[in-house]
């Protein structure tokens, strides 16, 4: 499984032949302007909540590549009312897929979409097949159901983390659901794309350290093979 990131929570991963583009914000994200959009032709779309910073591209990329997009019920039929197909899913319920299974978890924050459409609740997603097994967080705050993961899913290769505080949890918080979540390896996310969530590289990795948690802080175009 290579998960490459996109800039802010936007990741492209590939496995069993297949690509998952997860909370495309591209174009819109003056951080990502090195991202070769002509190359992103995924087979799938995941969505995790109505936010602009994290559906931006999904129309366009989905309507180019014919993609399949994956979320909350409500976020997908509004995706198909914009000509795309999808799987609708809600909080605690798992599909299987042709590269594996997904399970939409909670994730504590809001949801809408750009056009005011109403965005139900935000999810995270756990991703898993026999390569590896991953959680991606959304945008959520630290909350107590992470615990439950390490029950009902298989164990984490690796957590997905947003890390830049103000508008999800930070750091400190981060590290705490690593724990929880039995995670030995994160990737952050939602960090430096705007002045409220920028973040002290450094004081990160040494939090991480201190929790014997390795934290990779992805450059863009960055890709992490499990
Ligand atoms: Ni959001
Ligand atoms: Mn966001």
């Amino acid at each position: 499984m290579d998960i490459q990131y996109l800039g802010h929570s936007s990741f492209l991963i590939r496995t069993k032949g297949k690509s998952l583009l997860l909370d495309p914000f591209i174009t819109g994200n003056p951080k990502a302007q090195s991202v070769d959009l002509s190359g992103i032709r995924p087979d799938y779309i995941l969505l995790s909540h109505g936010h602009g910073d994290h559906v931006s591209d999904a129309v366009r990329i989905g309507q180019t590549s014919q993609s399949h997009v994956v979320g909350v019920f409500e976020i997908v039929a509004w995706f198909e009312s914009q000509g795309l197909q999808g799987t609708g899913m809600n909080t605690g319920g798992k599909a299987e897929f042709p590269f594996g299974t997904v399970k939409l978890v909670n994730a504590v924050h809001s949801s809408q979409l750009p056009d005011g459409s109403y965005g139900a609740n935000p999810v995270g997603f756990v991703i898993w097949n026999d390569e590896a097994c991953l959680y991606f967080a959304g945008d959520t705050a630290l909350t107590m159901d992470m615990q439950l993961i390490p029950m009902i899913c298989p164990p984490l290769d690796v957590a997905i983390l947003p890390l830049g505080d103000h508008f999800t949890m930070g750091v400190d918080d981060a590290v705490i659901a690593a724990k929880w979540l039995k995670a030995q390896r994160v990737i952050g996310c939602h960090f430096d794309t705007f002045p409220p969530i920028q973040i002290d590289h450094d004081k990160a990795k040494r939090t991480f350290q201190s929790h014997n948690v390795e934290l990779i802080l992805p450059l863009i175009n960055q890709t992490i093979s499990l």
